[in-house]
């Protein structure tokens, strides 16, 4: 039997295909610094219907609806019966996850559909663009009853052009998003993180001229301190356009021309350039301008410039050698929970992760909301940011693989410029199997593909042998390996494996010349569960044993002569299905070292010690 979301994805291309909308296809897009640009937001309140027998698409003979909820038809009282009016149904709030928004959708995974009414004139020579931060998880969009696009993925943006379908004056959109999971889903079936369903991010109308700046980057030379260089992608331009770009502060400006793909190479010589680092976050103003006809295209971005690379088992942060000091972060809101996305909530995680003492930040394990990227830029906090190949997905099945592809390109696409990133993930914890091995590496060879300033990585698991010493040995000969340019590993000696002093006599043997991140380490504490004073054996479960092992492990990593990073799991406590311990977890993961209402765990002052002092790990 076809899982709902399946269907509910046929029934939308069939649909497409069988009624008179315009031409259906995926037909997305992705404006890059579209927040940067003039735009009419559509946050606010959207009725909903949630429809969990996808009623709005299929008639009870599971027959695709010619006249389904997109067509957001008028409700007459004395009409043909109408089993939906959006015009009286309820409305949840966008951006924003459903299921933190009423008790009765805490659990609730399928279809809920969406509407709302927007004013528009378009300006003459323009395109006009819906624009979505991200939308959990399968996304069908209808405007004024015709289909404009879909999207598979819930945590990338997506632009859908409308200009074909809008009117001057009142206009309505009417979307599904769908949070079924699915085994060929990216991620899939299993999480440990909650399954945020809708609209959980901005949502908006960004208008274009018809020739426009949808993609650019800019980034300093590796081979030559002096120079900035990378291109100006202008969609829709004819070879010959030139673009300029410029950046005041440094009196550096320059010209290039549009090739027949729509793209300008540019290189553009700097003086006396002040490198972006954690200790100096500086961002530049930088202006990119089209000579498109019939009228230019102009954009402004800021943007820090430094590079970065590995020598042996060195990361190199503008030449020189760098620890990573970090932490893993989910995005979970702190205090009201849900699907984190405003800037309070990103202040308050990136705020709290300074206050740990990091340099850098481990964004687990999708792309977080571009605030949070935007904010590390602005801080100075050096960014690992993952695509959902989280587990066990179908490794063997080419569709699946091309979702990871997509997540990953709109994940590169939309932070290229971003100064923080610094390592783009590729997989968290996926099994050592060929046709993982085979899938990943095919990601890796894109990632480098499409940025090659940036290092790639991946978070590995780890075998574990017995050691004459009567230790353990914990064995990184993950194949994948091979590919990645830093190594990451989890572990969590003292939670899942051995008590808390097992890390004492563990070994490591590395069998990677390359720098090694412990992109995880750990254990649950809930915040206030104390064991008793002078207690040297405190239980499980307690903020006093979370510290041991703080302890523990940050002894055992000072032991590896080529870590270069870390970042423990995990800044802030976050919800999970799986995590079902009643009185501990009541469906919240408790490894934070922050509780979800902002109580920080007795490990949060040792590892803020370590980070402050800087004793632990060596940049060399
Ligand atoms: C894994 C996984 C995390 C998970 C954590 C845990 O390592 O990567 O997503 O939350 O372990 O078990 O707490």
């Amino acid at each position: 039997m076809l899982q709902a979301s399946t269907r509910l994805l046929l029934a939308a291309l069939l649909i497409a295909a069988t009624t008179a909308f315009s031409p259906a296809q995926t037909n997305t897009t992705l404006i890059v610094n579209v927040d940067h640009r003039p735009s009419i937001s559509l946050n606010g309140d959207w009725h909903v219907i949630i429809d969990q027998y996808a009623t709005g698409l299929y008639d009870f003979h599971q027959n695709l609806r010619k006249d389904g909820f997109f067509m957001n038809a008028p409700f007459d009282p004395n009409g043909h019966p109408q089993d939906y009016n959006f015009a009286n149904a309820s409305t949840l709030k966008v951006p924003g996850d459903w299921n933190t928004q009423r008790p009765e959708l805490l659990y609730y995974e399928g279809p809920i559909w969406y509407q709302r009414d927007f004013e528009h004139t378009a300006r003459p020579n323009t395109h006009t663009f819906l624009h979505f931060g991200a939308a959990n998880y399968r996304t069908f969009v209808w405007v004024n009853t015709k289909k404009v696009c879909e999207h598979e993925g819930g945590f990338t943006p997506f632009d859908c052009e409308i200009s074909s379908v809008i009117k001057d004056g009142k206009n309505f959109v009417v979307l599904s998003v769908d949070n079924t999971r699915i085994a060929d889903g990216v991620p899939t079936l299993q999480t440990d993180w909650w399954n945020y369903g809708g609209l959980h991010r901005d949502v908006s109308l960004v208008e274009v001229p018809t020739e426009f700046i949808d993609d650019y980057d800019l980034h300093l030379s590796r081979s030559h301190p002096d120079l900035v260089e990378g291109y100006v992608h202008v969609e829709g331009a004819s070879s010959g356009t030139i673009v300029s770009v410029n950046i005041p502060e440094l009196n550096a400006k320059t010209q290039a021309t549009v090739d027949a793909n729509s793209r300008a190479t540019v290189t553009l010589p700097v003086k006396s350039l002040s490198l972006w680092s954690p200790e100096n976050p500086k961002l530049y103003k930088v202006e990119i301008i089209a000579s498109t006809s019939p009228a230019p295209d102009g954009i402004q971005d800021e943007i820090g410039f430094r590079t970065i690379e590995t020598r042996g088992t060195q990361i190199l942060l503008n030449g020189q050698p760098v620890f990573l000091r970090g932490i893993s972060i989910h995005a979970e809101a702190p205090y009201r929970t849900g699907r984190a996305y405003s800037q309070k909530d990103v202040d308050t995680l990136l705020g709290w992760a300074k206050d740990l003492g990091c340099n850098y930040v481990r964004l687990a394990h999708y792309p977080h909301d571009e605030r949070m990227t935007r904010t590390a830029d602005r801080l100075g906090l050096m960014v690992w940011s993952e695509i959902p190949d989280y587990w066990a997905l179908q490794f063997d099945n080419p569709a699946v693989l091309a979702k990871s592809k997509q997540q990953l390109s709109e994940m590169i696409r939309r932070d290229r410029n971003k100064a923080s990133i610094i390592l783009w993930s590729v997989a968290n914890e996926t099994p050592n199997t060929e046709a993982r091995t085979k899938y990943l590496t095919t990601m890796v060879d894109l990632a480098h593909q499409l940025d090659s300033t940036r290092l790639v990585t991946a978070a590995l698991l780890v075998r574990t042998e017995k050691n004459p010493a009567g230790g353990t040995t914990k064995i990184v000969d993950d194949p994948l390996g091979k590919a990645l340019d830093v190594i990451g590993t989890n572990e969590y000696i003292g939670w899942y494996e051995q008590h808390a002093e097992g890390a004492d006599t563990t070994t490591w043997d590395i069998r990677y010349d390359k720098p090694l991140i412990m992109s995880e380490w750990g254990g649950d504490a809930k915040a206030g569960n104390h064991a008793p004073a002078g207690d040297t054996h405190p239980a499980l479960w307690t903020e006093e044993y979370q510290a041991e092992i703080y302890h523990h492990q940050i002894a055992m990593l000072n032991k590896i002569p080529q870590l270069r990073g870390t970042s423990p799991w995990l800044l802030m406590d976050f919800r999970s299905a799986r995590r079902v311990n009643p009185g501990l977890q009541d469906n919240f993961n408790r490894k934070g070292l922050i509780s979800d209402q902002g109580i920080k765990k007795q490990a949060f002052f040792i590892l803020q010690k370590a980070y402050k002092e800087k004793t632990l790990g060596k940049p060399e």
